[in-house]
């Protein structure tokens, strides 16, 4: 069977959680294709060249455990910018989007440019205060030297940028469910995304 759950939506909104739960619900395999960006832009970072970085891209880099800090998150929105890096990556999501068995990616550009013929459309959005909230109490409760303010002010330059841009910009799919999480626990939300699929999938 091949069917394409596709999650889009601004940082922390809640894409991971509900993305992993659903595959799991469900029985299909899981991209996040955030991790995409960010291992490309921790290679940046360590001063590679983007395009090099992406072209070169292995399985293990999307393993490092230094994947989920601001500065490998601020690296990935800045490569996502460009044209030919979002390029070098297309093939990969979109043979992974139409595998057999099913399959759920999250990302900014999944039901717009990597897989427009997805059978389930989901924007997955949250107030930016929630979002800040949330992001802070991820990374704080990992260990890492971060503020409340902080956290939110780089998402806000994220989501300006990722919104923004030319290529592949952050939006709704016409066709897309969108599901605000401001009010709704994990859980809830959970909830929502599962009925979603569900009602395509019977
Ligand atoms: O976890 P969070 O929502 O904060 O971010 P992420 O999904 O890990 O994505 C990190 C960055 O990668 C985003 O801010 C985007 O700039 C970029 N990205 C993208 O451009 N297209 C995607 N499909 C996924 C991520």
């Amino acid at each position: 069977m091949i069917f394409t759950v596709a999650i889009d939506g601004p940082a922390a909104a809640g894409k991971g959680t509900i993305s992993k739960e659903v595959a799991a619900h469900f029985g299909f395999a899981h991209l996040d294709t955030g991790l995409i960006y960010r291992a490309t832009g921790a290679r940046v970072l360590a001063g590679e060249d983007p395009l090099a970085a992406a072209q070169d891209l292995r399985p293990e880099d999307l393993q490092r455990d230094d994947l989920r800090t601001g500065e490998v998150a601020q690296a990935a929105s800045k490569v996502a910018v460009m044209a030919d890096v979002r390029a070098a990556l297309v093939a990969f999501q979109k043979s992974f989007a139409r595998r057999e068995g099913g399959a759920v990616l999250d990302g900014r550009d999944i039901g717009t440019v990597i897989c427009p013929e997805a059978e389930v459309k989901l924007f997955v959005t949250a107030s930016d205060e929630v979002r800040g909230e949330r992001r802070y109490q991820e990374l704080f409760g990992k260990g890492q030297d971060v503020t409340r303010e902080g956290v939110l002010s780089d998402l806000r330059l994220r989501d300006k940028r990722d919104s923004e841009r030319e290529a592949a910009p952050m939006k709704a799919a016409n066709d897309a469910v969108v599901i605000d999480t401001s009010e709704m626990t994990i859980t809830e939300a959970v909830e929502a995304a599962v009925a979603a699929v569900g009602t395509v999938l019977r």
